[in-house]
């Protein structure tokens, strides 16, 4: 008995100590090869001056980032979105607890900092609340009452995969919130959840176009005949690519998305930079007179600002016509808004960030006597409720986010949104990995976290003393500016008066 396990001991050892000699040899063999590859192949510096070791850089160059997000980086210090960002969402959108212990970790003296400026003396019984609608479009046929301030942004289907449309437009009917399609046209899956729907006409009218790339009429009553699209949102521009139009890359356009797009599949679907018929102020307000002539529909338009001094003109130009003719909304977006793919000089460095833009926005429109007409949605990282609750006393009438929610269906960051090889499933059309994102749970996620920013969007409007969050103005914030000393809103962007 015993030799025969020690025997088979033996057999054992052998057996490793072969596995491993093959193992020594393989790799020794691919070190050559790889060695000689390198070597002897033009396209890398590096890989050519040092065989094999050179190697390590490009595979830790990829490693990094993954290391940085999970090791080394601290709680406030990734771009876009910190891990204290991304983490309030998460909790949020899992409705699990987002109170903190022993302090705050933020730094309240970096400039850009808001603080709200409470009052002494809060209600006692009465908390604040967003429980009002607001009316968009009063002079269409069909106005637009919006149960909710906070609203999903416009992401395509193309960018976001159908498992994520689907928890999405179930999400904000749970939620009582507008889901805005993006420019990709509108799918089954933004209807499917039964929600709000606010259609975005993008350069290339993906589902309301003719043969030649223009509005077809035709296409857009139909659309406007279901009773689940509310409001019509044309397209500018967008913060992450002013001046250029949106791109899909060829390997996310599918069959489906194709035939919904009305494009050929397999091949990437690039939008015009802006709209053919949209070359001036007039243009413009001749656009949204037509869509909403035929819609009957809500319709305004959505753009990142860079130059302003034509705010003025536009508003001139819609009292010239009278208040009927001005767009029922104006969406600001960010200059640091998201996007599922875009050049980064763009993204990084054209437009101005919402923080200026909207105050500059709301201060033409105030001015113009036009405050009251147009409504004013923003949109640019507004996924905390410190920062949503800045924007509305910065004068916005709703907040959208598109992130935002990428984070409550369990987005992480990966930043591959482009590479069809989202590892979370949101903006992959890969099957395998779509697998991971189950509408239904996804969905509740969805409108956990939009629940709970409303509400600590609420906490702090009642710290204020106001009865709801559109009460905020700009004298309940300060921001911190150079040197660590913080400005009220009112001082930094006075209000201005009407003319
Ligand atoms: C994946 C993805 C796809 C987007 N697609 C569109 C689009 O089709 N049309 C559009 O106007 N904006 C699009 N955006 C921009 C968002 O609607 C929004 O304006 C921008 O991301 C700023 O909001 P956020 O900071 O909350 O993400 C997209 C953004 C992302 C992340
Ligand atoms: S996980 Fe990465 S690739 Fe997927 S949506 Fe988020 S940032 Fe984009």
């Amino acid at each position: 008995m015993n030799d025969t396990i020690s025997a088979l001991a033996i057999d054992f050892i052998a057996v490793i100590g072969l596995l491993l000699l093959l193992l020594i040899v393989g790799g020794l063999i691919a070190a050559v090869v790889m060695y000689q590859v390198d070597k002897r192949q033009t396209a890398h510096t590096i890989r050519r001056n040092y065989p094999l070791l050179g190697r390590f850089r490009y595979l830790f160059e990829s490693l990094g980032e993954f290391f940085r997000q999970y090791f080394f980086a601290m709680d406030r210090e990734e771009m876009p979105f910190n891990r204290a960002q991304r983490s309030w969402v998460y909790r949020a959108a899992k409705n699990i607890d987002n109170t903190v212990a022993f302090g705050s970790t933020r730094d309240l003296r970096r400039p850009g900092t808001y603080y709200f400026l409470n009052c002494p003396f809060p209600t006692l019984s009465e908390d604040a609340a967003a429980t009002q609608s607001l009316r968009i479009g009063p002079y269409c046929r069909e106005p637009y009452d919006a149960p909710s301030l906070l609203n999903i942004s416009g992401m395509s289907f193309g960018a976001l995969s159908r498992p994520a449309v689907k928890a999405l437009s179930r999400g904000a009917a749970i939620a009582g919130c507008w889901m805005n399609t993006g420019e990709g046209g509108l799918s089954p899956y933004h209807l499917e959840g039964g929600c709000d729907i606010v259609f975005q006409i993008g350069t290339a009218k993906y589902g309301v176009r003719d043969e030649n790339g223009r509005l077809d009429d035709q296409k857009l009553t139909r659309i406007a005949a279901l009773p689940q699209v509310r409001m019509f949102e044309i397209k500018l521009s967008q913060g992450a690519k002013p001046g250029k139009g949106g791109i899909l890359p060829g390997d996310k356009v599918n069959e489906e998305i194709a035939a919904i797009r009305g494009i050929p599949a397999g091949q990437a679907s690039v939008s015009p930079n802006r709209h053919p018929e949209i070359g001036s102020i007039d243009e413009l307000l001749d656009f949204v007179a037509h869509v909403r002539d035929v819609s009957g529909k809500p319709v305004g338009f959505k753009l990142v600002l860079g130059t302003t001094d034509w705010l003025d003109r536009f508003c001139e130009a819609v009292n010239q016509r009278g208040s009927e003719a001005a767009p029922d909304f104006i969406t600001l977006d960010s200059a640091d808004g998201g996007t599922g793919a875009a050049p980064m000089p763009l993204m990084d460095s054209v437009g101005l960030p919402l923080r200026e833009s909207l105050p500059l926005l709301v201060n033409k429109l105030h001015q113009h006597g036009l405050r009251n007409r147009i409504r004013v949605i923003a949109s640019g990282k507004l996924i905390n409720p410190t920062d949503v609750a800045a924007a509305l006393c910065l004068g916005a009438d709703f907040i959208v986010t598109a992130r935002g929610f990428m984070f409550a269906l369990g987005c992480i960051q990966a930043m591959q949104c482009n590479k069809n090889t989202c590892p979370t499933g949101i903006t992959t059309h890969d099957p395998k990995l779509q697998k991971g994102l189950v509408p239904e749970v996804k969905a509740e996620r969805v409108a956990h976290f939009h629940r709970n920013l409303v509400h600590e969007v609420e906490l702090i409007a009642h710290a204020c003393g106001v009865a709801e969050p559109r009460q905020l103005k700009r004298e309940h914030a300060a921001i911190v500016v150079d040197g660590g000393n913080s400005v009220p809103l009112n001082i930094l962007y006075p209000e201005s008066s009407p003319r």
